[in-house]
């Protein structure tokens, strides 16, 4: 289904170059002034429903105390490839690809995912979140009230194929977000057993 917001993307579910993305947007405010982009000088753009989703998330974590910024968005196929091959330069094959998508197998390329750094405590910059970070354990638990999914867990490898990303975040829409987060399940495994988690949510 183009442009559906709970579509499934990953390695037995691609998606071509020609896929019809939703409309983009640049989220000029939630990108941090010390931000490296690379030479292919791309732009960071998402698509505008979770441009929407992620001011009011945004919100929440300011009251809360904390400062996250998005540090990569919306990546098109051609794109997807060049960060894929700077990954293998830089690590090699294998772990290059464990940690990078090939073209048509990432979110990145629906406009529907971010990865996010923050600001730490001294005012510094992080351009991924960090596994140990409270902040981290802050988004892992508030993230679906604005839709938001932590996409890669721990625990979940052996099903998405994906080390654990704590910087990575898919928006899913809010209903499906906590279908998820308190079934405490992969996106995968709701496909697995889709009818079952529908009901849940219905009752
Ligand atoms: N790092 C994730 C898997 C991606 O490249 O889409
Ligand atoms: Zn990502």
């Amino acid at each position: 289904m183009e442009n559906d917001i709970e579509i499934l993307v990953n390695k037995e579910n691609k998606i071509d170059e020609f896929y019809k993305i939703g409309n983009l947007v640049e989220p000029k405010e939630f990108i941090h002034k010390d931000c490296v982009f690379d030479e292919s000088e791309n732009e960071i753009l998402v698509d505008e429903r979770v441009y929407i989703a992620f001011k009011e998330m945004d919100e929440f974590v300011r009251k809360s105390g904390y400062k996250v910024f998005i540090d990569s968005g919306f990546r098109s196929f051609k794109y997807q490839m060049y960060i894929l091959d700077m990954y293998r330069e830089k690590y090699g094959k294998e772990k290059g690809e464990r940690l990078c998508a090939y073209p048509g197998e990432s979110e990145h390329q629906l406009g529907l995912a971010v990865d996010l750094g923050f600001e730490n405590e001294e005012g510094i910059y992080i351009s991924s979140i960090t596994e140990d970070s409270d902040v981290f354990e802050f988004m892992k638990e508030n993230v679906y009230k604005f839709g938001f999914i932590l996409r890669y867990m721990k625990g979940k490898e052996h099903i998405t194929k994906y080390n654990s990303e704590p910087w990575h975040y898919r928006y899913v829409g809010k209903r499906l977000a906590k279908i998820l987060f308190e079934n405490k399940i992969c996106l995968e495994e709701y496909y697995q057993d889709k009818d079952k988690f529908d009901n849940w949510f219905a009752n």
